[in-house]
């Protein structure tokens, strides 16, 4: 077998840094004695050649990167199971054109999104666009397509002229199989640019990707999907990784400021993010930008949720991120984790933040048209639990909400069940006016929220412009596929 044709290469991790982490014994050897590797290499495997750009991770960038040009990105996105490296050894995933994460998808408002989905995973699946506020029909943001194992689909979106900037994401929502499919590997990031990201603070820092995941690392696809049905009840959770890898370390340098996109794309853990010695800048929030920089110690992240940052490295040294300990509801409380490490070289500080970011236009006034309930709960225990949205599990023929087309609604979320549950609304983002136990909420453009366990959030949401038919859901995704999603149709 030919060195280059290793799919584990493309994973996010350069050759060099791949060569040392293996210590020097002579590499192919190695990599030809990995069981795992060898049954499961084969010639239709996604190659990517010799020489084709991969990101090393102390860029902070953490996969190939497709970007749109004279306003198309034309992109094809092949799912496929195959082995990545994760770091430390090799796993088994449900690949993006042979990454995990899969590429980042970078285009600008008013642009046309033409996505090829090659389906080679081995069963159904779909594409979601998250958080981009485009069309939910037809070929475009359609959470009701199934495309066949063996099939390709090319969706057409087109992100209106008025969209925001941010930072958005891809995965699977073929209902019944979206936790696995996520859980396996499958999911990118798409990032919407805008003048924001011209400032010159914000173009001059340093750019980071952290995309937060974990799974299970194994050899095998059942050693990685199989579940039992407590793990479902509860969400299920895996090993942490980072931009695809286990630990990395950052290279950074205290004169520069430093811009991060950071997205929970983890099945159903919860992180709270701290640096050692440093706060947290926040300059956005999941789908649209803050009026100016919020300064915060730790950022919570449920599963879902974005956060753009930026950070102040006062000094060199070695700083480690961790994720603090964090509860998500009766199952007790995740212990405090490193995710990554820091190591700031010293020399000069960084530049001011900057004063202002964008816009921002505060919904707290406005006095909405009705006011909504909707209630999540849970029935049962153990292997037997259900997950409702006012009662009712999802049926894809139903239609739970209808909202006419301009009007803004509150919607008052009530979770009645012992557990955590993040509410997630495609296409039309909110603003949380109220959350049970939270303190006061950002002021912020938010499409999910965390609902505690026996609480309740208040959000306002306009439903301007674009119509159709979509879903809102639980985001701990093993209570999606139960059954806690609802259809919504504005019209
Ligand atoms: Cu992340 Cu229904 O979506
Ligand atoms: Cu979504
Ligand atoms: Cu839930």
């Amino acid at each position: 077998m030919a060195f280059s044709r290793l799919p584990l290469f493309e994973n996010n991790v350069n050759r060099r840094s791949l060569l040392r982490g293996l210590g020097g014994v002579g590499a192919g050897a190695i990599l030809a004695s990995l069981p795992a590797c060898s049954s499961r290499m084969s010639d239709d495997a996604t190659v990517t050649p010799e020489g084709s750009p991969v990101a090393s991770p102390s860029v902070g960038q953490p996969s190939a990167e497709l970007r749109s040009k004279n306003g198309l990105l034309q992109a094809n996105l092949r799912i496929a199971p195959g082995m990545v490296a994760f770091g430390t050894g090799v796993r088994w995933a449900l690949t993006v054109n042979g990454q995990t994460p899969g590429p980042t998808l970078f285009a600008a408002p008013g642009d046309h999104l033409s996505i090829t989905l090659d389906n080679q995973s081995g069963h159904s699946t779909n594409l979601h666009t998250h958080g981009l506020q485009v069309s939910p029909t037809g070929k475009a943001d359609n959470p009701f397509i199934e495309i066949p194992n063996g099939t390709a689909y090319v969706y057409e979106i087109d992100i209106p002229k008025r969209h925001p900037g941010g930072t958005f994401w891809y995965h699977p929502h073929f209902h019944h199989h979206v936790a696995e499919q996520l859980f396996a590997g499958f999911f990118g990031l798409i990032v919407v640019e805008d003048a924001v990201d011209a400032l010159p603070a914000v173009a001059g820092a340093v750019q980071r990707t952290l995309i937060l995941h974990d799974t299970r690392i194994g050899a095998t696809e059942s050693a990685v999907m199989s579940t039992t049905p407590m793990a479902q009840r509860d969400g299920r959770e895996g090993d942490v990784l980072v931009n695809g890898l286990r630990e990395p370390a950052f290279e950074a340098r205290s004169d520069r400021l430093e811009r991060w996109r950071v997205l929970n794309a983890s099945a159903s853990r919860f992180y709270r993010l701290s640096l050692d010695g440093h706060a947290f800048f926040v300059i956005a929030t999941d789908a649209n930008r803050l009026a100016e920089p919020a300064r915060v110690e730790t950022l919570t992240l449920v599963p879902g949720e974005r956060v753009e940052v930026l950070v102040q490295h006062e000094r060199g040294g070695s700083f480690a991120l961790k994720s603090l300990p964090v509860s998500r509801g009766s199952m007790g409380t995740n212990p405090e984790s490193k995710l990554a490490t820091f190591n700031v070289s010293e020399g000069g500080s960084a530049p001011p933040l900057p004063a202002t970011v964008a816009a921002f236009s505060d919904l707290s006034t406005v006095v909405p048209l009705m006011t909504r309930q909707v209630v999540f709960s849970m029935q049962g225990q153990m292997g037997g639990a259900r997950f409702l949205i006012d009662g009712k599990e999802f049926d894809s023929s139903r239609v739970d909400v209808k909202v006419a087309r301009g009007t803004t609604e509150d919607w008052v979320i009530r979770n009645t069940s012992p557990m955590d549950h993040p509410f997630h609304l495609h296409v039309w983002p909110f603003q949380v006016i109220e959350q049970s136990a939270a303190g006061t909420p950002m002021r912020a453009w938010k499409d999910v929220v965390n609902v505690p366990a026996n609480g309740s959030v208040r959000l306002r949401i306009p439903f301007l412009e674009i119509t159709g038919k979509t879903v809102f859901h639980c985001h701990i995704l093993d209570h999606e596929d139960a059954g806690m999603m609802a259809v919504i149709e504005v019209s």
